[in-house]
């Protein structure tokens, strides 16, 4: 089997960015809007206004993400072997919107359907858009990294914008209205693609158009059996909801499935090759607990921004919700100016961490953001409220952590994977941070606070403390472990940097 054998873009090696990569941008950005301006409400949604008590609040939002992020190892192979990257993201699109507009109709039914039409959606979505920013650059073109930087740019400003608006019309007006304005924005971006996917030409087209139109079931174009039964597997995850017990078996079951999958490839491969996906996937391996750290803030933090940080500025009391869902983002935005250039500047002088050592220092910056929270709950312990300073400050840690391994991970498994799985190599680097969002939700529920005590500040914030502090000990000692590891890992990337 011949997997090694690259595609040969036709971008010109100029110092620009290929002009197709700002269609991209637009397309995810507002796609990102949407995506991060529901998951801003989701927990506090299900806590406070449909009344689950937190633990299963927590376990729906962890399958939830859990499942977004899984899917996307599904629309990457689908895309890779038949439908290309383009009907991929188109089809995700779709199913994405109409799930944001059936979370918008204010009705018991319409929220594990709308979530479950998402997380069909962004599987088809997610992991396609990012291989089409890869497809537009030779893996050892020096421009690959700055555009997928520019494109994680896009990302943020979206979810920056979704978590600000979406947060405030939610939790200050309607809940329904907040879903219904990041259903709007889905639309958009959608439109952004439909219409700016011409200028992509030959790039993420199927791989093979006879292949698409050939009968497979009952007479039924294979391309039409991929979409029905996509549409099938809707009314499955509205029963998982239903059973989320069940989600721990699907989980690890999985896991268990891609990692075996990883080096059953490997291993029909020529040594380098090998080596480099044996990187990929102790690289992949490791960003799951990072997630799982990390994404506490859709989760327990969410909770924590409304029940013990102090919103009031100049005697405004600021909607949590917006406040907690947007500091992530606009930190990635600055910071990211910041990381643009400091990369560069330490190439030239021969001292960029390698991409290992970056995965290291990301996990050494999240511990030290969770313990930055922490501080900021022992400094108040007689209030219960920590500032907002303090929170901020924490986020700017947390966030210097993600970009040493967001960025840096969809570069590095465009590059360390063979041509021809990419997408599907793609699509387990987003199950890596499904099974970090069903952590997160794991570790969250450990925060879970009793009903009596969430409105008293001082009572509550223990509950948030001390596993916090835990999260930021293991995330350190993490850290430094694969800054251990990190000289081995880069012997198997070879030529890869
Ligand atoms: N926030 C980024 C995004 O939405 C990176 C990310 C991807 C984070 C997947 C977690 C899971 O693309």
């Amino acid at each position: 089997m011949d997997l090694t054998e690259p595609e040969i873009p036709e971008a010109p090696a100029s110092k620009g960015h290929p002009r197709q990569l700002y269609m991209l941008f637009f397309a995810e950005m507002w796609e990102r809007f949407s995506f991060y301006g529901m998951k801003a409400l989701l927990l506090a949604y299900m806590v406070t206004e449909l009344k689950f008590d937190e633990p299963k609040g927590y376990a729906i939002l962890g399958s939830y993400a859990a499942l977004v992020y899984t899917m996307p190892m599904f629309g990457g192979i689908m895309a890779d072997r038949f439908l290309g990257y383009r009907k991929a993201v188109l089809f995700g699109g779709i199913l994405m919107s109409i799930g944001h507009l059936v979370l918008a109709v204010p009705e018991d039914w319409s929220f594990f359907y709308g979530m479950a039409f998402i997380i069909c959606g962004n599987g088809f979505f997610k992991p396609n858009i990012s291989s089409l920013v890869g497809t537009l650059y030779n893996d050892n073109d020096p421009r690959k990294d700055s555009g997928f930087s520019i494109f994680y740019m896009g990302i943020n400003v979206g979810a920056a914008l979704g978590g600000l608006l979406c947060g405030y019309v939610g939790q200050r007006i309607s809940w329904h209205y907040g879903f219904g304005l990041a259903g709007i924005f889905m639309i958009l971006g959608l439109v952004v693609f439909y219409f700016g996917q011409k200028s992509l030409k030959h790039r993420g087209l199927p791989p093979d158009q006879a292949v698409l139109k050939k009968p497979l079931f009952i007479g039924i174009p294979t391309e039409v059996v991929i979409y029905v039964a996509t549409l099938l597997v809707i009314p499955a995850i509205v029963a998982l909801f239903n059973q989320y017990e069940v989600m721990d078996y699907i989980m690890f079951g999985l896991g268990a499935l891609s990692i075996a999958y990883i080096l059953f490839i490997s291993f029909q491969m020529e040594q380098a090759a090998r080596y480099k996906l044996f990187a990929a996937l102790v690289l992949i391996i490791f960003s799951t607990l990072f997630w799982g750290f990390y994404e506490q803030n859709a989760g327990s933090l969410n909770l924590f921004a409304m029940r013990n940080v102090d919103m009031t500025v100049a005697g405004v009391e600021l909607p949590a919700l917006s406040v907690n869902n947007f500091l992530p983002p606009a930190w990635v935005i600055l910071l990211s100016f910041v990381f643009a250039w400091l990369w560069p500047a330490l190439n030239r002088k021969g001292l960029e961490p390698s991409t290992p050592m970056k995965f290291g220092l990301s996990f050494v910056f999240l511990g030290i953001g969770f313990y930055v929270f922490y501080l900021g709950c022992q400094l108040s312990a007689d209030t219960g409220l920590i500032s907002l300073f303090t929170f901020a400050a924490g986020y700017f840690f947390i966030i210097c952590g993600e970009l040493c391994i967001s960025p840096i991970g969809l570069s590095m498994v465009t590059k360390l994977s063979p041509a021809k799985i990419v997408g599907m190599m793609m699509g387990i680097w987003f199950f890596a941070s499904a099974i970090g969002e069903f952590l997160a939700g794991k570790i969250g529920s450990l925060m879970s606070v009793p009903e009596d005590v969430v409105d008293q500040p001082v009572l509550s914030l223990p509950y948030y403390a001390d596993i916090i502090n835990q999260i930021g000990l293991y995330s350190i000692g993490i850290g430094v472990l694969l800054i251990l590891l990190g000289p081995v890992i880069r012997k198997w990337m070879g030529d890869v940097r």
